[in-house]
């Protein structure tokens, strides 16, 4: 398998080279006291998933979430990205109080500032590469032709610019995750979160995406991945651990080099 082509350094033009717009100097994410409970239907705990976590993260750090299988990490992950809510605790995006915000708020005030990576991709079979990057901003009300020239700027910073017609199927499975990338980034989200996204691809390919990790980490993007592998940890500014629904350890580290 070929290594994919290095993707274009941010700088492309119609991409922002500045970090993002701030509404805070405070923590881009903070959660006090989180805890998460899944329940059995006839209401008793399943799960003590979250059991008390607390965590503060400033704007610009590179984070890399590890721990064992079952640990909390997706649950951690799923209420970081607003795709799900504490049982109880604090959640607080770039200042502003996740929890007490009713749908309509969150799937908005999430839509302006996270980009959300999956492991699986989660692209749209029946849309094009193009048309998959643009869906964030048509639930934006973004005009056609500004959706496209923004669309096409960010696949471009992701080296796909020669694959905006090609739908999910044609393309493999790091140009699909580039994809994935590109919608995460084409509404300028002051927060990059991934979950795993180097898991479903070989390490070539992962290095590409994590390549594009740097350079956003480079201008001022804040982004926290969950990972299992050392050595992408070890890319990373800080490594918060989790066991058992709870901080096992938060280390700051010097970040090694890509090789
Ligand atoms: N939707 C769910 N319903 C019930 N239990 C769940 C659900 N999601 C996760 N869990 C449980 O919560 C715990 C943490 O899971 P998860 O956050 O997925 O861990 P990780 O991502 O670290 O592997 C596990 O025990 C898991 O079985
Ligand atoms: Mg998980």
């Amino acid at each position: 398998m070929s290594v994919p082509a290095a993707p274009a350094l941010p700088g492309t033009p119609g991409f922002a080279t500045r970090p993002p717009a701030r509404s805070t100097d405070g923590p881009i994410v903070e959660l006090r006291e989180v805890k998460r409970v899944y329940y059995k239907p006839d209401g008793s705990v399943l799960v003590e998933a979250l059991r008390g976590v607390s965590l503060s993260i400033p704007a610009g750090q590179y984070v890399a979430i590890m721990g064992a299988s079952g640990s909390g990490k997706s649950t951690m992950m799923n209420i970081l990205g607003c795709l799900d809510r504490p049982t109880s605790g604090v959640y607080l995006l770039d200042g502003q109080d996740c929890v007490t915000m009713n749908d309509e708020e969150i799937s908005a005030y999430r839509g302006r500032k996270i980009g959300f990576i999956f492991q699986a991709f989660n692209l749209i079979p029946e849309l094009t590469v193009r048309e998959n990057v643009e869906v964030p901003l048509f639930y934006q009300g973004v005009s056609p032709a500004e959706r496209r020239r923004k669309a096409e700027a960010v696949l471009g910073m992701v080296g796909l610019d020669q694959r905006l017609g090609h739908r999910p199927s044609e393309l493999s499975g790091g140009q699909q995750q580039r994809c994935a990338i590109a919608r995460a980034l084409v509404t300028s989200p002051v927060v990059l979160m991934a979950d795993e996204p180097t898991g479903n691809l070989d390490s070539a390919t992962g290095k590409a995406v994590l390549k594009i990790f740097n350079d956003l980490h480079k201008i001022g993007i804040t982004i926290i991945m969950v990972t299992h592998a050392p050595e992408v940890a070890a890319l990373c500014q800080r490594v918060v651990r989790l066991r058992d629904g709870v901080v096992e350890s938060d280390t700051m580290q010097v970040p090694s080099t890509l090789e």
